[in-house]
């Protein structure tokens, strides 16, 4: 099954889908204060960034990545809820037009995720051509997993697909002057917790002890395609 080969490597741990497991906290978390910076180290510049284009950082820990998207148009506030019902006001995006957001990139269905092997999540330009999942709409992050599908523009709001809830959002400074992007902290439902809990062995291999060490100060972006030998498209 999709999902056992996805997620089993390296023995991950069986987690158990109860609504206790999902209980998640719909207000904003603060972490530290991450400058987002190119490979090189210098901090990466809002207006240089390609629209609709998979970008990839890690926040608020270093194992759990988020996707840096310009959405090619502006993404207003919405309001969303959580899939226990509590209801946040996602502030829309940031920067030149107000087209730059970041949401998590671990599914909010069975919390697939990219990792450097393999990634079947990604942001999608114009609609999904795949018949047997056609698409809810354009340019959605899509999960190749069980087909759910989000809005980036509507803070990842679910558009079809087993999902329940959004993609957490990570929130997201613009310096105007300098032109630089700061991830200061979370909305929405984190799912964090179940995350390291399901994969603990599996990123205990892929990134190490560090896995569940809150990002500190700066944390580096990447097109998906550099970061992932093989981003699956379905
Ligand atoms: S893990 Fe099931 S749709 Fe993403």
């Amino acid at each position: 099954m999709f999902v056992e080969s996805c997620s089993a490597g390296a023995g991950a741990v069986a987690l158990a889908w109860s609504s206790a497991a999902w209980a998640v906290d719909a207000r904003p978390r603060a972490y530290g204060r991450a400058l987002l910076v190119d490979e090189l180290g210098d901090p990466i510049k809002a207006g240089a960034l390609k629209p609709q284009t998979n970008y990839l950082f890690h926040y608020p820990f270093e194992a759990t990545p988020v996707f840096l998207l310009d959405v090619g148009k502006p993404a207003p506030p919405a309001t969303l809820r959580t899939r226990d019902g509590k209801p946040y006001q996602w502030p829309g995006g940031v920067g030149p037009g107000r087209r730059l957001v970041a949401f998590s990139a671990i599914c909010a269905h069975k919390l697939v995720y990219p990792t450097r092997e393999l990634s079947f999540i990604s942001f999608r330009k114009g609609a999904v051509v795949n018949p047997k999942t056609p698409s809810a709409g354009q340019d959605l992050i899509h999960c190749c997993a069980d087909h759910s599908q989000y809005d980036p523009a509507r803070g990842a709001q679910v558009l079809g697909g087993p999902a329940e809830q959004p993609l957490c959002a990570v929130l997201l400074e613009h310096d105007a002057r300098a032109d630089t992007l700061t991830a200061t902290g979370t909305l929405g439902g984190e799912l964090f917790d179940q995350f390291f809990q399901k994969y603990a062995l599996k990123l205990e291999l892929e990134v190490g002890p560090k896995a569940r060490q809150v990002v500190a100060q700066r944390s580096t972006v990447r097109e998906l395609d550099r970061f992932c030998r093989n981003p699956v498209r379905c």
